[in-house]
């Protein structure tokens, strides 16, 4: 995964720390659902979005405005003012703040050095470089925009004096903005700054490993200027590289830096350094070489060589710079990683000593710290005197010792087994007597003591390492529980303003809810008192709803609603018709109607029409089912009495006509069909006047029709002549009457007078 993100971001993560590179890693896949390492990496080849999440989350960013708030009280108050003593006036003060997240810290910095020259009344240019690997958190940075909790980190007479209110947020006023600038670099991989006054990288080291960190701080020193000071955080040091820095403040990590950047150049390119050597640097070493070969220097040599004690120069923590003489017998190569550290090198029991003697000579006058102490050596016990002298720089800035090592004269012999107690085998050389014996045993205890404390020692450097590595771990740990912790209060941010949406769509919804409850109530009540039945079906006809009265006619319970029609037994005498009409309504959307009889004989009109959404589309069919029993049976009464009446009719002699209002022929018996030979629709439903030949259209007998109607008279025998088939012409008795009731029916009988 991490050659992938290499290659896509072209960072590497290999040498950050792989507790804290994992967990991260974890993280992100438990956020995507993924359980499997493979997948994931396959998943994150192919996705570049998660490939920036992953990124981005690797690059842990939390940060405050003054972190540590005691750290930059003691920037403020010690560091600094330090640090713009006797600067002329148009002096540039310059600084770094590496892996300055979203700008926090540096706008904290500049902050400070606001408020120190107001107070030392100092006003020089003031150049400060935030720099970050994260793109985004450089963009916010350079806006200069934070959220309103920044109150909690800055007391209220800064948020007042250097930040402005916008809206809900908060900006750096321009005054601070203007002493930053912004960029995107990689402290490990890109180009340093240089002649830097002040370098601030907090909380970035604690994710490198080893290896890289001791890069950076090589990298870091380089960028300073002689004295120049470096902030690290309360969980980082430079306790491998202490050649390069002096310490200011153990407690909130500041160093002082050792000689120029320049002078860290050539010293990093003796060989500790991972940067190649400059030109100007070989040069100089050509230079010195010639310079060497003078003759002066050849005696001064010769006699070093002869007369002078083996001795080393090193820095003031012991580092060794340069060696003298013949040192073997003293130094060795220290076990374990490679060091030059002159008390590390030391042969045991002499350790104890020289490292008394390093930090009793700092505090000496030029004169420095002498000190004896028995070796043991080739099967002897030799005394011997370390020498260690300060000796200052030309130009002051740096103080190294010269550590020398004298043997004295008394050397004795130890049996081969000295450990085993027989002092009788010790032999003293000059033959003294038990008063040196006694002394080669005290100092024999001495040396194993020295031995002990010394192993104790080793033991506890050895565990403060690990405390020290443990608190790096411990704090890259904390810092991505708080990432996690800023997260989640983002997430509960959002989830609170989602709630807050939700609770007003709530109230809507309720609100609607109620309405619809209400329009429920109505329809219930509606559906409940609509005479008919009424069945839902939907498009597949399922049933949808159905009233009680529906229930008459299928045998419907509440469960049935989602069954299909077809599988319930209709009490119809032919339910399949109906289930045929309710497709055809289904497939062409035409309304449709049926008369249908249930087994109990009773008749419904069922109205199939469609049912539509409010988009008009088809979206399933109601049934409504109308009682028409009483009007099925009214009918056939009526039909039985029209038989009954026509059956009267026919069984007359005389020809007879019933006539409605308009004397239209509503229906005649069988006699006047004969009679007059007209078929029945000849007859039926012509007007009187039209029948036959129009032999009826007589005015007179219009006219008595008439007043039948209106005033209910009767006309008995009223004479007319009229032409008869068959016979020619002929008289005829006319008998009219009205037929009481709402249908002004009139019965007219016709009667033929016998010829004489
Ligand atoms: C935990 S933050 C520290 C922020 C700030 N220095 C502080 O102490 O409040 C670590 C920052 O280091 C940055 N970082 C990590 N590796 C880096 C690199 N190689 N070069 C530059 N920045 C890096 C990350 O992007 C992140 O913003």
């Amino acid at each position: 995964m991490l050659s992938i993100l290499r290659t896509a971001t072209g960072h590497d993560f290999s040498l950050y720390k792989k507790g804290t590179i994992g967990r991260r890693i974890a993280r992100r896949m438990l956020q995507s659902s993924f359980t499997d390492t493979d997948a994931y990496a396959a998943y994150l080849a192919a996705h570049p979005d998660e490939m920036q999440a992953l990124f981005k989350d690797l690059l842990i960013n939390v940060t405050r405005f003054f972190r540590d708030a005691e750290a930059f009280d003691a920037l403020r108050d010690e560091i600094l003012p330090q640090l713009l003593a006797n600067k002329p006036d148009d002096y540039v003060f310059r600084v770094w703040v590496a892996g300055c997240s979203t700008g926090e810290e540096a706008y904290s910095i500049a902050i400070l050095l606001r408020e120190v020259m107001e107070q030392t009344q100092q006003s020089f240019r003031i150049q400060i470089y935030g720099t970050d690997l994260d793109q985004e958190a450089i963009a916010v940075a350079r806006n200069g925009f934070y959220p309103p909790n920044i109150a909690a980190d800055l007391t209220p007479e800064r948020l007042q004096r250097f930040f402005l209110r916008e809206n809900a947020v908060y900006r750096v006023r321009k005054e601070i903005r203007e002493m930053l600038v912004f960029a995107v670099q990689n402290v490990v991989k890109d180009p340093p700054f240089t002649k830097l006054d002040l370098i601030s990288c907090r909380n970035v080291m604690i994710y490198l490993e080893a290896e890289l960190q001791d890069r950076l701080i090589a990298n870091l020193h380089y960028a300073l200027k002689a004295n120049g000071v470096l902030f690290l955080s309360p969980a980082e040091s430079i306790a491998d590289q202490p050649a390069l820095f002096q310490p200011l403040s153990h407690k909130w990590k500041f160093y002082r830096a050792i000689g120029s950047g320049a002078k860290n150049r050539a010293l990093l390119v003796s060989g500790l350094a991972w940067a190649k050597a400059p030109a100007d640097n070989r040069r100089e070493a050509t230079a010195v070489s010639r310079a060497a070969s003078t003759i002066a220097q050849l005696a001064r040599r010769a006699l070093l060589s002869a007369f002078a004690p083996p001795s080393v120069v090193t820095d003031s923590a012991g580092n060794i710079l340069f060696v003298y003489g013949e040192t073997g017998k003293y130094l060795r190569p220290a076990p374990g990683a490679g060091t030059l550290n002159v008390v590390d090198m030391a042969h045991d029991g002499l350790q104890p000593e020289l490292r008394a003697a390093l930090l009793e000579a700092a505090g000496q006058g030029p004169q420095g710290s002498i000190r004896e102490v028995m070796l043991h050596s080739n099967g002897e016990l030799q005394k011997v005197a370390i020498s260690v002298r300060p000796l200052s720089s030309p130009d002051g800035t740096r103080q190294s010792l010269l550590v020398s090592f004298q043997d004295l004269a008394r050397k004795v012999a130890l049996a081969a087994t000295p450990a085993s107690g027989d002092d009788s085998r010790l032999v003293n050389e000059a033959g003294e007597g038990s008063a040196d014996r006694r002394i080669l045993e005290l100092e024999r205890d001495l040396a194993q003591t020295w031995e002990s404390l010394q192993a104790t020692i080793e033991r506890q450097q050895i565990s403060n390492e690990e405390l020290m590595s443990t608190n790096e771990e411990l704090q890259s740990a904390n810092e991505e529980l708080q990432s996690t912790v800023e997260e989640l209060e983002t997430s509960k941010e959002e989830l609170q303003s989602v709630n807050e949406e939700l609770v007003t769509v709530n109230a809507e919804l309720q609100a609607n809810i109620d309405q619809l409850g209400s329009t429920q109530d109505d329809l219930r009540n509606l559906l409940d008192n609509v005479s008919g039945g009424l069945l839902f079906l939907d498009e597949q006809l399922l049933i949808r709803r159905f009233t009680s009265a529906a229930a008459d006619l299928y045998p419907l319970v509440a469960t049935d609603v989602g069954r299909p029609l077809a599988d319930i037994r209709a009490n119809l005498v032919d339910d399949q018709q109906l289930l045929a009409d309710a497709q055809a309504v289904l497939a062409g959307g035409q309304a449709c109607q049926r008369e249908v009889q249930t087994r109990k004989c009773l008749w419904y009109q069922a109205r199939l029409k469609p049912y539509r959404r409010l988009d008009d589309r088809l979206d399933g069919l109601v049934i409504t089912f109308t009682d028409i029993s009483a009007r099925v049976a009214a009918e056939s009464q009526s039909r039985a009495a029209q038989h009954f009446a026509q059956s009267i009719i026919d069984s007359v002699r005389v020809p007879l006509l019933v006539l409605d209002a308009n004397l239209t022929v509503v229906s005649a018996s069988r006699s006047f069909y004969q009679r007059f030979q007209v078929g029945r629709e000849a007859s039926i439903g012509q007007r009187l006047y039209d029948l036959g030949d129009g032999q009826w259209n007589i005015p007179a007998l219009r006219e008595l029709l008439a007043s039948i109607l209106s005033r209910d008279q009767v006309v008995e025998e009223l004479a007319v002549d009229c032409e008869l088939p068959a016979h020619g012409h002929g008289k005829m008795l006319l008998n009219a009457r009205r037929i009481p009731g709402e249908a002004a029916l009139i019965l007219l009988a016709m009667e033929e007078v016998p010829r004489a």
